[in-house]
């Protein structure tokens, strides 16, 4: 029992932003447990050879797509369409950032924030309302990850003002969603991952990945995230044995909300 409980064989799974950083790691996780993947990125190049890099772990599927606007969700679920029979697995990943002191934080930082942040991931879910409620038909749910924020949940010293309050928007949109799909046999869940080594956390580490800065003595377990940190609560949420779980927010951070 135990060795298939978390296999995604046959499972089919769209991962936003999954190229490089989280979402990267998040594809090879599934990849790895036996789903087919399909990432987007914004550069035709960076997709391309990151579904190239990860066909030796399985069948992945680069899309191009600058998810800034309701759009352009639209138009990569149609393109998506032609491409495969379904989806199981939908992760919404890519995400904005923005920090800047309160003095000068520009009112161009909201609404790119916001949009790819929130707006984006509901648009994604309710075009793709088709696929995910005939693959949840069976008893075996579909699942809809949102990539949140630890931010989003505890006070971080970032002054990341738009990025926070976005964070906090897809924690409260996942439980509403969860709430209003169950009934399709959707679940809907939100993960807040702490530090991770990405590109945007670059100016929180040092050259071995340490953190630093701002994070000194700051993460309880004193290390940041792990790829397999962050693939394994997906994969996790993923699997039958995740199939009971929804409308959860579930940190991956080492501690920082939970040991506060
Ligand atoms: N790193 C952390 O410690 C951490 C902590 C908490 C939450 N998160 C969340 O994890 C997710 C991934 O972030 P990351 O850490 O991996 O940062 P990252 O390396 O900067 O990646 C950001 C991802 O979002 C995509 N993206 C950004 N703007 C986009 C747009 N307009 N349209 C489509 N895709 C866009 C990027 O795709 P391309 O550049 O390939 O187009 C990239 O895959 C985000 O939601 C972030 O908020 C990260």
């Amino acid at each position: 029992m135990t060795s298939t409980l978390f296999d995604l064989t046959g499972k089919r799974a769209l991962v936003t932003g999954g190229a490089q950083g989280l979402g990267r790691m998040i594809a090879e996780g599934l990849l790895r447990a036996g789903a087919r993947v399909s990432i987007t990125s914004r550069k035709a190049e960076v997709a391309g050879q990151a579904a190239q890099d990860m066909q030796a772990l399985g069948d992945c599927t680069p899309f191009v797509a600058d998810l800034s606007t309701p759009e352009a969700a639209v138009d990569l679920v149609r393109r998506y369409r032609t491409h495969a029979d379904g989806l199981d697995i939908l992760v919404n990943n890519a995400g904005r950032t923005w920090g800047g002191p309160i003095e000068t934080f520009p009112d161009r930082a909201w609404p790119g924030v916001m949009a790819v942040n929130v707006q984006t991931p509901f648009k994604m879910v309710q075009e793709l309302l088709p696929e995910l409620t005939a693959s949840g038909a069976g008893g075996d749910p579909s699942r809809v990850i949102n990539i949140g924020s630890v931010a989003g949940k505890v006070i971080e010293p970032l002054q990341a003002y738009s990025y926070s309050a976005s964070k906090a928007a897809i924690h409260q949109l996942s439980r509403q969603l969860a709430a209003d799909l169950a009934g399709r046999n959707i679940t809907v869940n939100a993960i807040l991952p702490g530090f991770f080594p990405t590109s945007m956390t670059a100016h929180l580490r040092d050259e071995d990945g340490a953190p630093k800065g701002l994070l000194d003595n700051h993460i309880p377990l004193n290390r940041m995230g792990r790829p397999d940190d962050i693939a394994g609560i997906v994969v996790f949420l993923s699997s039958r044995a995740g199939s009971y779980v929804t409308g959860a927010e579930i940190p991956v951070d080492g501690g920082i909300s939970g040991c506060r």
